[in-house]
């Protein structure tokens, strides 16, 4: 366990807003974790508890004011290994600190397809299940098995399987505070510290996504290794977001909302090219991104912070690393694509990255 004082969070965020931390602690290994549960850096004076945040990659995460006033823990635990084999899967282990996109390459080395959909999502496996990251058809929930935490409250070490993650749409049970009287919900309290993931023996290509159907076509390939997919994924993503490490950005800003069969019928009779998606329990997901640019957001800057050209969903630094944009101008252009969006098609937009 390391603590550093007034630590400078630039470098540590995707979107690159410069804000510091009172207190950054690197935790490298679940004994870090459960140490600094017990010790006094958490259990303040008068045994009062100090709100935590938990920062994997940074990439999800806008930070709102200059100065993080909460613990920032810095999750570093390293290393992946294979840690039991099924007849049917492989199941492969992370530490919470791994680079996601450094464990999708991990497994198709060892020749095990699964990940493919989800190459080049930026964080860490840490923060992986916290919003179910997914892409391209494919979503964490469907590779996982299940993962290790500490509470800090106590200190224990625990184990979580995937009914007990609530995974939703880039929702867990990690993204809700926990209820009064005690019920589920575990943001602030449970530090995941290892994921294990259940690669299937009997791989078979998700290519349901219409970008990887296109590219199939023009590749003439009818029958696409994992290999290939994930070269795929990463061309459809690099044409489409944008690189934290030339621009800031926390990957899509809002998520896609969904309205139901009859609010769809009636933003359709108005809007006939809204792009929309029927999901199987009856609602309709709608592409934000396409309302955004319905609104004319797309390519638009305020103050220093802009849409992305590419992808209006997508917000990004206009700033420079001496000039950044502040969480303060991110927050007044969100709220000014919400505002747009809801009074044309009263939607309400809903934040995807965690504020802070
Ligand atoms: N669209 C527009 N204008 C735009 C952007 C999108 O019209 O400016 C339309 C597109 O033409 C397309 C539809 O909206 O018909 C959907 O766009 P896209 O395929 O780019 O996907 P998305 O819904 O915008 C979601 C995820 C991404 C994920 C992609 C691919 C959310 C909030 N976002 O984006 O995840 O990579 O699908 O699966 O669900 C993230 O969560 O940070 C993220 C990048």
């Amino acid at each position: 366990m390391l603590v550093e004082k007034n630590t400078p969070l630039q470098d540590l965020n995707t979107f690159g807003i410069a804000a510091s931390a009172d207190l950054l602690v690197r935790l490298r290994s679940v004994q870090d974790v459960q140490d600094f549960a017990r010790s006094d850096w958490y259990q303040g004076p008068q045994a009062q508890t100090r709100p935590v945040l938990v920062l994997g990659g940074g990439s999800n995460l806008i930070l709102s004011g200059d100065v993080v006033h909460a613990v920032v823990l810095k999750m570093e635990i390293p290393g992946i290994a294979l840690v039991e084999e099924t007849a049917r899967h492989w199941i492969v282990q992370a530490g919470a600190g791994v680079r996601w996109h450094d464990l999708v390459v991990w497994t198709l080395q060892q020749g095990w397809g699964g990940l493919e959909n989800m190459a080049l999502i930026p964080g860490t496996v840490g923060a992986a299940p916290v919003q179910n990251i997914g892409a391209y058809g494919v979503e964490l929930q469907d590779r996982f098995h299940s993962l290790d935490a500490v509470d800090l409250h106590t200190g224990e070490a625990f184990t979580l399987d995937a009914a007990q993650c609530a995974f939703g749409y880039r929702d867990s049970v990690f993204k809700h505070a926990p209820a009064q009287g005690g019920g589920l919900g575990l943001a602030g309290r449970a530090v995941i510290t290892q994921v294990r993931l259940a690669l299937p023996k009997q791989w078979r290509p998700e290519l349901g996504y219409l970008e990887l159907q296109r590219r199939m076509q023009a590749s003439g390939c009818s029958q696409p290794s994992a290999q290939q997919i994930f070269d795929w994924v990463c061309a459809i993503r690099r044409a489409k977001l944008p690189d934290p490490a030339v621009l800031g950005n926390a990957g899509s800003f809002f998520k896609n909302p969904t309205v139901t069969e009859e609010q769809c019928r009636d933003i359709i009779a108005r809007e006939p090219r809204i792009v929309h998606y029927p999901m199987p329990d009856g609602s309709v997901k709608l592409a934000a991104g396409w309302l955004i640019e319905a609104c004319g957001w797309k390519g638009k800057t305020l103050g220093r912070a802009g849409v992305y050209e590419q992808q209006a969903l997508v917000l990004v630094n206009r700033g420079t690393r001496e000039d950044s944009v502040t969480g303060g101008e991110v927050m007044t252009l969100a709220r000014a694509i919400q505002t747009s969006v809801y009074e044309r098609f009263g939607i309400r937009l809903e934040p995807e990255p965690v504020l802070v």
